[in-house]
This record gives structure tokens, sequence and C-alpha cells, in this order.
């Protein structure tokens, strides 16, 4: 199938980067958001994204203009109504996704693909939440997405041959390297990188060393190009989480319980880079 218009629902930082990627392989795309706040926060980043990059000479002024051309805002689902592809990149909760599906499956036309950005929530479950569950798929961008190739492709378990092969297509169109993964908590990315993060917090939790310490051994003992904690509160502490989350009750298996401290920090609102502070402050 040919993919022309597509929209990304969620102006966050996922949403927009995803959304920047497919306007720069030259697809029609209109970012969506319940906020017009996030909407103009989200559109104003990549506007500075790609100044940046024409700055530093690896974006011409025509590929710029071209790309801001490609991307339009909306505010209300049913503008959907004509695209050939949906992305959603809403909070990650399963209720919250299940009602997008619902409506996006009442307001596309009957071709269309719909996918998840889910970070760990089941797609087979998203997936029966629509009257077309063979044409919805994972499709699980790494944070930031401009810079990261990986895109995991998780088939839910009534996702049909075709729409797994237009998606991959897709991503190989936007210069990313797709991974074919089995629908399971976490997929593969987020079941090995989330518990080291939880784990990270439990040695700040205990008191073994200051976050900047834990840090400072993963960058410089593993040169790792962040430390856990840094990361954690890149991805936004809120996500974390609701992957630990997710991981516990899909496994029922202790090992995946998420640490306290990650729970405390959520409900005081210290969600990361996103609000300001988590384990670093970014005031
Ligand atoms: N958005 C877009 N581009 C960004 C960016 C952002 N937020 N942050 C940095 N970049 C770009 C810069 O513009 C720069 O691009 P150019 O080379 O074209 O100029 C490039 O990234 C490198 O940036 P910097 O030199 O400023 O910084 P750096 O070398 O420290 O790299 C980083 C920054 C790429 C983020 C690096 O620190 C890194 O790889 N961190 C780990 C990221 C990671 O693990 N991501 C996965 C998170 S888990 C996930 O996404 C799954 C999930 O479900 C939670
Ligand atoms: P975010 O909090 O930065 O952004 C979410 C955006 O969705 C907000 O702007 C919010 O206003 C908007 N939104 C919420 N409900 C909506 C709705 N019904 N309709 C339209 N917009 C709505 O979150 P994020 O970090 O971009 O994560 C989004 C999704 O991507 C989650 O499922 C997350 O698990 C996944 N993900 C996150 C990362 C990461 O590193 N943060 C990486 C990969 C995947």
């Amino acid at each position: 199938m040919t993919i022309n218009k597509v929209m990304v629902i969620g102006a966050g930082q996922m949403g927009a980067g995803i959304a920047q990627v497919f306007a720069q392989s030259g697809l029609q795309v209109m970012l969506n958001d319940l906020k017009q706040e996030a909407l103009d926060k989200g559109l104003a980043g990549i506007e500075k994204r790609l100044k940046r990059a024409m700055e530093k000479g690896k974006m011409t002024e025509e590929d710029q203009q071209s790309t801001l051309q490609n991307l339009s805002g909306s505010t209300a689902l049913e503008d959907a109504s004509d695209c050939d592809f949906v992305i959603e990149a809403v909070v990650e909760n399963m209720d919250v996704k299940e009602k997008v599906f619902k409506s996006l499956d009442e307001i596309t036309p009957s071709h269309a693909i719909l996918a998840t950005n889910t970070s760990s929530l089941p797609i087979t479950e998203i997936a029966a939440a629509t009257s077309r569950p063979s044409q919805v798929i994972g499709m699980h961008f790494m944070n930031p997405v401009p810079v990261m190739k990986l895109v995991e492709i998780i088939r839910a378990i009534q996702t049909s041959d075709e729409t797994y092969q237009a998606i991959e297509d897709l991503a190989k169109k936007l210069e990313k390297t797709p991974v074919e993964v089995e629908d399971f908590p976490g997929f593969v990315s987020n079941r090995i990188l989330m518990p080291m993060i939880n784990e990270a917090i439990y040695t700040v939790h205990e008191g073994v060393a200051t976050p900047e310490d834990v840090d400072t051994v993963m960058k410089l003992g593993m040169n790792h190009p962040m430390g856990p904690l840094t990361l954690a509160d890149f991805i936004g502490l809120d996500t974390c989480l609701y992957i630990m989350e997710v991981l516990h009750e899909g496994f029922g298996d202790s090992k995946y319980r998420p640490c306290p401290l990650l729970r405390k920090y959520v409900k005081a609102g210290w969600l990361g880079k996103k609000s300001g502070r988590g384990f670093y402050s970014y005031e």
C-alpha cells in the first residue's frame, strides 16, 4: 500500500520527533495534540532543530523549507479522515490509548494502518479495541527520534503480513533500522533497559551512591552515552514507572517491582527534564 498522508497524535517529545522524521522523508504530516500549547511547543521544537541543522551545514535551506511545508498542526482527531497512516504517541496508559484507537477506527479510511509508539503496552489488546485488528501494529521509535536509528516493529497476534511489510518499508524510507519483535511486555528494548534504570534508582534509594556517581560509573565504566539516571530524566520518570508497572504485572515477577523512590518522584510531579526536576534539576 502507498502511504502519503500521515497523522502523529501527541506532540510531546516523541510525537514531535516522529513528525519531524516523517516530514523530512517527504510525507505529508499532521501533528495532533489535545492541547494547543503542547502542539505549538512541538512544532516550535521541530523548527528550532531544523534551523540548527541548517546552521551546522547538515541540511540545505531548500530541504528545511520543504520539510516545514510537509508539516501542519491539528487539535481535532477528525482531521485524520483522509490519512493513510496514523501513529499515536500519547501518554503510556492503556485506557487513553484504547480511547484514541476506538475514535481513529471510526474516523480514518478503511485502508488506513493504525500504529502505536507504546514503550511496553500489549499491541494485541490495543488492536482488539478496533474493528481492523489486522491493520494495527507497534512502531516503537527511540528517543531522540531524529538521532536514534532503531525502530522496533511489534506485531499484534492479529497483525497481517501486509501491514507488517508496509511498516517495515516505511521504517526504511525514514532511514531507520527496523527490528521485528513479538508482542511481550516491554518488547526487547524496555525489557532490558528499564530494569537497569530501576536498579540504578534502587542503588540511590539504598544509599549506595549518589545519582552523579551512579551515572559516572555507567558512563565511564561501561561507555554508555548517558548515565541511567540522566537517561531516566530524559525519557520521563512517569514513562519509566508506567513501563516498570507493565513489566511487573505482565510477567508477575517481583524482579520487576518499581523502586519506591521512582513512585515517590512521580507522585511529587518530579518527572525529569520535561517538568524541570527529576534526579537532576533543569531550572
Ligand atoms: N532531539 C533531537 N536531536 C537531538 C536531541 C534531541 N532531544 N539531543 C541531541 N540531539 C542531536 C544533536 O542535535 C546532535 O546532532 P548533530 O550531530 O547532527 O549535530 C546529536 O544529537 C548529538 O548531540 P550532542 O552532541 O549535543 O550530544 P551527545 O553527543 O551527548 O548526544 C544523545 C546526545 C544522542 C541524546 C546521546 O546522549 C545518547 O545517545 N543518549 C542515549 C539515548 C538513548 O539511550 N535513547 C533511548 C532511550 S529509551 C527509548 O527511547 C525507548 C523507550 O520506550 C523509553
Ligand atoms: P509526553 O508526555 O512528552 O507527550 C505526550 C503528549 O500527548 C502530550 O503533549 C499530551 O498533551 C498529548 N496527549 C495526551 N493525550 C492525548 C490525546 N488523547 N490526544 C492527543 N494528544 C494527547 O510523552 P512522550 O515521552 O512523548 O511519550 C509518548 C509515548 O511514546 C508513550 O507511549 C511513551 O511510552 C512512548 N515512548 C516514549 C519514549 C521516551 O523516551 N519518552 C521513547 C519511546 C516511546
